[in-house]
């Protein structure tokens, strides 16, 4: 593994894939490779600040979808290409799938307007539309996830929607996947953790076969 890889991480709010994204960053750097370790939305400053307003200001779902994307360009030109340029394994906390799950699925909102949004933001030199080599979707049934975070941290306005919402979401990544097969490995989250983390290492090793 000598060359620059992006990844990304998807699942429903629960599905417990914070430990495993930075078990894969050690993993990575033990074998000599420089990690950028990001998220969205987030991953600037700019794109933290319409972070807060996604995640906790009420919004019509166009404005949704466009605060995701504008956040997205951000970070995707100011720290996604330039660490992919440097060589860097990129792991990122969700990426476009999210938008397609959450405001697709969940929101309902139209999939060709994402796609069209999705083709202009993504495009970067090079590359007609930029996307992740691989794609790990911590697949769990919103049930066991509503019962994980119960216990968790005050609840932002994704976390608090109700099963119904995280089940068209989970319909949406679902979607997203037969778009697309080939960049996705669907694990499920639904097992002890080692056994999540043995799925994850797997999916690295097939992928890069
Ligand atoms: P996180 O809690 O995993 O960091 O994700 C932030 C929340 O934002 C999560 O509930 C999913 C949601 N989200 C969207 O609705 N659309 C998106 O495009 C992204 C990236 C996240």
């Amino acid at each position: 593994m000598n060359r620059s890889w992006f990844i990304s991480f998807e699942g429903i709010d629960g599905a417990g894939k914070s430990t495993h994204i930075e078990g894969l960053s050690e993993w990575f750097k033990s074998r000599g490779h420089h990690v950028t370790l990001t998220r969205e939305p987030g991953g600037t400053p700019l794109a933290e600040k319409l972070r807060e307003l996604a995640l906790h200001e009420s919004m019509d779902p166009l404005t949704e979808a466009l605060v995701m994307f504008a956040a997205r360009r951000e970070h995707l030109i100011h720290v996604i290409e330039p660490a992919l340029a440097r060589g860097d394994v990129v792991l990122c906390d969700r990426f476009t799938d999210a938008t397609f799950a959450y405001q697709g699925g969940g929101r309902e909102f139209d999939w060709g307007v994402l796609q069209t949004l999705e083709k202009m933001v993504q495009h970067v030199p090079a590359h007609l539309i930029r996307q992740p080599d691989l794609t790990i979707w911590f697949d769990l049934s919103p049930e066991v996830a509503a019962q994980r975070l119960s216990k968790a941290r005050v609840p932002d306005k994704f976390e608090s929607q109700p099963i119904s919402f995280f089940q068209k979401v989970r319909a949406g990544y679902a979607k997203r996947m037969t778009e697309t097969p080939s960049r996705f490995a669907q694990i499920s989250a639904d097992q002890p953790r080692e056994d999540v983390w043995r799925d994850v290492l797997s999916a690295i090793e097939n992928a890069y076969k």
